[in-house]
């Protein structure tokens, strides 16, 4: 074997030259912990959400140029990056230097809140702009379908973006086609509303893009790349090996050599594996640098393309193909174009090769159902010569496994051109309609006897059905002379019916409706050929005109819309900033990747890595624990164990108790059983995974709501609420409605997974945490606990996190124990940084809830009584499942007056994660709730919802809610009016009526709903707020406050704050952290509340400031401040105040079920359409209209914000993600591949968001209103309109429209609620699984 090789690339124009590069090392860990480049942030490692993504440029010698590409720097092995430049957010621009373009705009569009996907997005608009400086809005959503951002809502990201555009100078949208509308076409008319402003940030002050200022590809790389190098390289690691052959008969000599060694070229089937299943090979063999493989050639017969090009390259090949040949020709490259259209993200199509996506033999893998039904040839390649194969299912014997020999490689692919009666198309739906491995793919091909209707050859692949690539060989041959026609068309379901078995076991689930979509997407083909045969004169029977769109697949678009706040009054000083839509105050930072987050803070000396050992069991218990194995691996320093805990191993919660290790029993799968500490992360996992536990399984096993039910295990306390006479009421009423309704829970997904650096100090045993926590104050007290020292020693800082959402306020304090006693028993510092898959797995999300209810109306659609049990999932420890109970049933009137009114709610004890607390905090399930019984009530009395939901609306001046407190509706009835007329309600309804009309296979659906949602905390204690601020002598300001910064912008309104009362400049006042060290005992940013308390704390603080330095400034009225801070300070006047406010006394009496549980309210309204494909499920957002009343707003962008990411969360929450447990309690969906969070195709095409004008919130912070939680619940718009439309299409079809829906609305869900004969094939003929692959819980 070859010597070993130096490894010579570049990074941001730097020659790196590594000597012992290491084969398993990826791009993402060696820029972030060997080079110290943090900007390029970790979230998923699996290349799945583009938060790593990094520029390559390359000499490519197929092309004679050099390329610039993104990749997802997690799967880009280092060693295969010689002789590449890599360009990472930092290279680009700096604060210190100069902005680049992009990050300039992101930061001031107000693109990024968190900041955590920042750097990743920047990366790929920096890289389109270096390939085509003026690009189009497709080029941008291409460019940006690859990043996901949970913060957002990503329409502020296109604002920023879309200045690059040619045609930004106009101000046009550019989505004038397609679904979309036109930015010019809204609805309304603002420009009566003088004060009313659409621009949230200023267009014209933007530096310029300038491309020559761009780094150059080095010449040095450019040299040698011409020159070429002839040699294999070789890199030795620990554990593996890598050769790089520079040319085919190395590559086969080696093959030949080394057989078992599996060629490696793009890496991101094989990454993963490595990531998720810790598989390796200890010998790869890297095909990357052989340049026959990345041939391209065009012959008459089709394209000849190389098994290494990237998939970006083959849909480049294709793109061209399409735009210079003939239609008949080009109608299989077509259908393969549709295919690579949504096939994973920009980033990984750059990546991942033809040939990798073939070999992996994975039928979920989109191209080689396409592929083989255009009868495409793989030419295989040994050092005995080269043959050729047809593409077929005989390529591929079982799940992973190809014919090739194990000496073979696949030298490139052949497919053909289209010939004349050919018909081709090529299909899939996936649980989102871009980043995401389909459920079910397929390619057919039927060729017809020329200008007949004669079937000559008919090809049917599937993918996703089992095991491997799936042909209906008999059906296929079966009809073979048959007229294509209705007969045709019926007896060819009933042979796939027969024919294409999908196991009840199948990994992934939804057996019935895989089949399902066998046989939609079959019908789809008919109705497609039937209309190319009448469009191509073979036939006159086209189809009837309803059925068209169905030929019509949802095209992705980049979501636009309005903006619009009310400006400040003329009045107000122009230096003062509160009202003003400022920047989030770490934007830029964010944008350079300066922004440091836990996990950026460079190694302590002698730093170790703690990983965590979790139990792979639902409920045993712990009979031993076995560490030798572990702890004999080199690097390993320690197992930590509930023994290693000097202090208390409980942590306490409102008197529960939830032990930080568990001791003697588990009770969940995921639950914390110890921890392993080494000198790297990687070794520290590779030794947890060698410690063996040995359990007792224990019995009951209770996984799911209604096992819960059924056990009757519930925690305690089981609450009431009650108004009125419900018993009487429901006698009396007209009717009676008794239905469930049940909502999946759903992970929190931060991009930055949860984590910590536990320092010892070495002295008085002081420790220091650097922590990812939403509330510094509980992570301090329980690591107090846990290694019993006093508090006064523990000192958490936080800089900012990477998102939140309620997640990260009581795992993280767990962990923090953790953490700090692995740190308190080696005295080393030690850093907890947890993968997706464990982050998902340990720290669990949002509850689960079934809500059962009885309801009494009448036929005016009023609603009399109501009397609605509620259940959660809580999961196997209590943690906040109580309180986010009460929430729920707090939040079960919504926005109407229900005269009698019960609800109960019940907490049920299971064996999962404990779920714990999520935006919204059960509001969100209380809501939905409430407005199922509204829609339901609606639809069995045939009235409108809209109607329904207005007749029991709160009206008035004064109304009080069913726990009795006090409220005035004006607000909210006000934003339910506006967002009516904006909207266009009305009119958009009878659209929505008309298309459902003109079309059977795509119906459309308009949902509006009202909402009311309490601020603060209803635990009155909660509602406290403190702040420090100190005047240095150079007049500059330090804040420091309770709250902590996690995209949310509270720093950035804490300063807009302390600059009014100061009258100092935002920039002369700088927040550094959240720490307890200077503000002890804050309550957790949550609830809504933070801006609330800490806006007032450090208005306090600033007041008081400005008290002592008043004297002074009216002896010198003239003089600055700076010169008035250094006169105080000579006199002797303290320049650092604490500041604090009390909030208001909130409290339930559970006794009684009423109280005044919030500070107040916040109101609003959301309107949204959607159309859905009734034949796949598949579904998209049309428009979404919100008017939020935020009282006065703090800071519009702020504000907006919060409402357009909470409402796309929320629209995750109600129609895409989806958690998957097994059924003996796993959690299944594990990572970015397997759960999916809305990315940009799913953000409604017109996006409008109005804060209401006029709007005043005495209670607090200068009329302001706190927004973090209430918009999560409008995704829930999109749900009751899905429902709606699936209702039109059951109509259609002669069924009731009364039919059930669980939450998420999935496609699954859709397309099986969309009733039909296939629907009804495909249930009748798959068997019924004898273990299910996953339980709703
Ligand atoms: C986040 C993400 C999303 C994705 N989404 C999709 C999607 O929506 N649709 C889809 O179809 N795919 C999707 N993929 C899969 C992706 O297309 C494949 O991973 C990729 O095509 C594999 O190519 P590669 O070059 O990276 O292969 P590698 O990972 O390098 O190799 C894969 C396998 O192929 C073998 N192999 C590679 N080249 C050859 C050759 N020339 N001869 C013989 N054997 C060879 C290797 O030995 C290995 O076994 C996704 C992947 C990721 C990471
Ligand atoms: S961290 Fe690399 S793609 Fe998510
Ligand atoms: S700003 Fe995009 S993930 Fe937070």
């Amino acid at each position: 074997m070859a010597a070993s090789s130096e490894l010579l690339f570049y990074i941001n124009g730097k020659k790196i030259v590594e000597k012992n590069a290491d084969p398993e090392e990826v791009l993402l860990s060696y820029l972030r912990r060997k080079v110290g480049l943090t900007g390029t942030k970790s979230a998923c490692g699996g290349g799945g959400c583009g938060a790593c993504t990094v520029m390559v440029s390359r000499y490519d010698h197929n092309q004679e140029t050099v390329i610039h590409y993104t990749v997802t720097a997690c799967l880009q092995p280092l060693v295969t990056l010689h002789g590449a430049a890599v360009v990472t957010v930092e290279g680009i621009g700096s604060t210190k230097t100069k902005l680049h373009p992009v990050q300039e705009r992101i930061a001031k569009a107000h693109g990024s809140q968190c900041g955590f996907c920042t750097p990743g997005m920047v990366m790929s608009m920096y890289t389109l702009l270096r390939n085509k400086p003026q690009p189009n809005m497709e080029d941008i959503r291409e460019a940006l379908a690859g990043n996901l951002c949970r913060c957002t809502g990503y329409r502020p990201i296109i604002d920023g973006f879309k200045t690059f555009c040619d045609s930004q100078s106009s101000g046009c949208c550019q989505n004038g086609t397609g679904g979309g509308k036109c930015c010019r076409e809204n609805g309304h008319d603002d420009s009566s509303e003088s004060d009313i402003s659409e621009e949230l940030f200023l267009h014209d002050n933007f530096l310029p893009l300038d491309p020559t200022q761009d780094l150059i590809f080095p010449p040095e790389l450019m040299i040698r790349a011409k020159q070429g190098s002839g040699e294999v390289l070789c890199f030795r690691g620990e554990r593996v090996t890598l050769l790089a052959p520079s040319d085919l008969l190395q590559l086969l000599e080696l093959k030949f050599q080394h057989p078992e060694a599996p060629l490696i070229l793009g890496n991101t089937t094989i990454g993963p594996k490595l990531l998720v299943k810790g598989q390796i090979s200890p010998l790869l063999i890297y095909a990357g640098r052989v340049s026959e493989l990345s041939r391209v050639e065009w012959s008459k017969d089709g394209l000849t393309i190389g098994a290494g090009n990237s998939l970006s390259r083959l849909k480049g090949e294709m793109q061209k193909a399409v735009q210079r040949t003939e239609e008949e020709q080009n109608m299989g490259y077509k259908a393969l174009l549709q295919a690579l259209q949504c096939l994973a993200g920009k980033q990984i199509r750059n990546m991942a090769t033809v040939g990798g996506n073939i070999m992996s033999a994975n039928p979920k893998y989109d191209l080689c159902s396409v592929l083989a039904a255009l009868d495409s040839t793989l030419k295989l390649c040994s050092k005995d010569g080269t043959r050729t194969v047809p593409l077929d299912d005989k390529v591929f014997p079982a799940f992973g496994k190809t014919i090739l020999r194990p000496d073979e490689v696949l030298l490139s692919l052949h497919v053909p051109f289209s010939k004349p009666g050919e018909y081709v198309a090529a299909f899939r739906q996936a649980q989102r309609r871009e980043l995401a491995f389909s459920i079910v793919n397929a390619g057919m091909k039927v060729t017809l006897q020329r200008d007949s209707n004669t079937i000559q050859s008919l090809r049917i692949f599937y993918g996703g059905v089992g095991p491997t690539l799936v042909t209906p060989a008999l059906t296929c041959q079966r009809f073979v002379g048959w007229s294509w026609g209705e007969d045709l068309l019926s007896e060819a379901c009933s042979s796939l019916t027969e024919e294409v078995r999908v196991s009840a076991s199948i990994p992934g689930g939804k057996h019935e409706y895989r089949k399902t979509l066998v046989l939609s997407f079959f019908y789809k083909f008919y109705m497609y050929v039937t209309e190319e045969m009448r469009k191509r004169g073979v036939s006159d029977a086209g189809l009837p005109a309803e059925y068209l769109s169905a030929l019509t697949p949802f095209k992705n678009e980049v979501p636009q819309g309005t903006q619009s706040f009310q400006l400040v009054s003329h009045s107000q000083p122009s230096t003062d900033p509160v009202g003003r839509p400022s920047m989030h105050c770490s934007g830029v930072e964010q944008a350079t990747g300066e922004a440091k987050y836990y996990d950026d803070l460079p190694p302590v000396h002698g730093e170790l890595f703690v990983h965590m050992v979790t139990s792979s069991r639902a409920h045993a218990r712990i009979i031993n624990i076995d560490s030798s194995q572990a702890l004999q691996m080199p690097g390993v320093v320690t197992f930590i164990s509930a023994t290693d805990v000097p202090g208390s191993n409980q942590r306490l919660w409102f008197n529960t108790v939830e032990e930080i290790f568990a001791e003697k029993e588990v009770l969940c799968v995921g639950q914390i059983i110890g921890a392993l500490v080494a000198e790297s992360r990687e070794r520290a996992r590779r030794a947890a995974a060698r410690i063996q536990v040995t359990y007792e399984d224990l019995q009951p096993v209770i996984l799911t709501i209604q096992d819960a039910i059924k056990h009757d295990s519930y925690f305690e306390p089981k609450r009431k609420i009650e108004r009125g006479d419900v018993d009487t009421a429901l006698e009396m009423a007209e009717h009676i409605l008794e239905d469930e309704i049940y909502m999946g829970g759903q992970e929190h997904f931060y991009m930055e997974t949860q984590g910590l650096i536990a320092v010892p100090r070495g002295e008085s045993d002081e420790m220091d945490l650097y922590v990812g926590t939403q509330h510094a104050a509980f992570t301090q007290e329980l690591v107090s606990q846990a290694l019993g020292i006093s508090s006064n020693k523990i000192t958490c800082h936080v800089k900012r996190l990477g998102g939140g959402f309620g997640g990260k306020i009581m795992k993280i304090a767990a962990l923090s124990a953790v953490t700090a006693v692995a740190a308190h028993k080696t005295g080393k510092a030690v850093r907890c940084c947890l993968d997706r898959g464990d982050d998902m797995l340990i720290t669990s999300g949002r509850h689960p809830f079934l809500g059962q209810y009885k309801v009494g109306y009448n036929s005016d659609g009023t609603i009399v009584a109501a009397d609605i049990t509620y259940y959660s999932n809580g999961g196997c420890t209590l943690d906040e499942s109580a309180f986010i109970m009460d929430k729920a049933l707090l939040h079960m009137d919504n926005a109407y007056r229900i005269p009698h009114l019960r609800g109960r709610g019940m907490v049920c004890r299971t064996h999962l994660p404990s779920y714990t607390a999520f935006r919204g905090f059960g509001g969100p399930q209380g809501l939905m709730v409430i407005e199922s019984v509204l829609h339901e009530v609606a639809v069995r009395s045939g009235l409108s919802p809209k109607k329904v939901r207005e007749v029991n609306m709160y009206q008035g001046d004064l109304c009080y809610t069913h726990h009795m407190q006090a409220f005035c509706p004006t607000d909210m009835l006000r934003c339910w009016d506006q967002c009516l007329q904006r909207s266009g309600y009305e009119s958009r309804l009878q659209d929505v009526q008309l298309f459902n009309s003109q079309n059977r296979w795509k119906k459309r659906g308009i949902a509006v709903l009202p909402q009311k949602f309490g601020v603060g905390f209803s635990k009155g204690f909660f509602n406290q707020g403190a702040a420090l601020v100190n005047i240095y002598k150079d007049g500059s300001v330090l804040v420091f406050h309770g709250g902590t910064e996690m995209g949310q912008g509270i720093h950035t309104k804490a300063l807009q704050v302390a600059s009014r009362v100061l009258k100092v400049p935002m920039s002369s006042i700088f927040i550094k952290e959240t720490c307890t060290g200077n503000v002890p005992n804050a309550s957790p940013s949550a609830a809504s509340f933070g801006t609330d308390a800490v806006g007032m704390a450090v208005k306090d603080a600033c007041e008081k400031l400005m008290r002592r330095l008043k004297p002074v400034m009216e002896k010198s009225p003239k003089n600055s401040w700076k010169q008035w801070v250094n006169e105080a300070y000579f006199e002797k006047i303290s320049l650092s105040a604490t500041g604090f406010f009390m909030g208001p006394p909130t409290y339930v009496d559970w006794e009684k079920g009423e109280g005044n549980a919030y500070y107040y309210f916040t109101f609003g309204a959301c309107c949204s359409e959607v159309e859905i494909d009734c034949l796949t499920g598949d579904h998209k957002n049309i428009r979404t209209d919100i008017v939020m009343d935020v009282g006065k707003s703090i800071n519009p962008a702020l504000d907006i914000g919060q409402v357009e990411g909470g409402f796309v969360q929320g629209l995750g929450l109600y129609t895409i993600e989806e958690l998957h447990f097994s059924p003996d309690g796993t959690l299944l969906t594990r990572g970015a591949s397997q759960y999916k969070i809305p990315a940009l195709c799913d953000v409604p095409t017109e996006l409008n968001v109005h804060l209401l004008a006029n709007a005043q919130n005495p209670h607090a912070i200068y009329m302001s209103k706190g927004i973090g939680e209430p918009p999560l619940f409008f995704g829930s718009t999109l749900f009751f309109a899905i429902k709606s439309a699936i209702a039109a299409a059951r109509s259609d079809g002669g069924l009731s429209t009364v039919f059930p829906l669980s939450s998420p609305a999935t496609a699954a869900r859709i397309r099986m609620a969309c009733e039909d004969q296939f629907t009804h094939m495909a249930s009748t003929s798959t068997e019924k699984a004898s273990s299910p692959w996953s339980i709703d819980v």
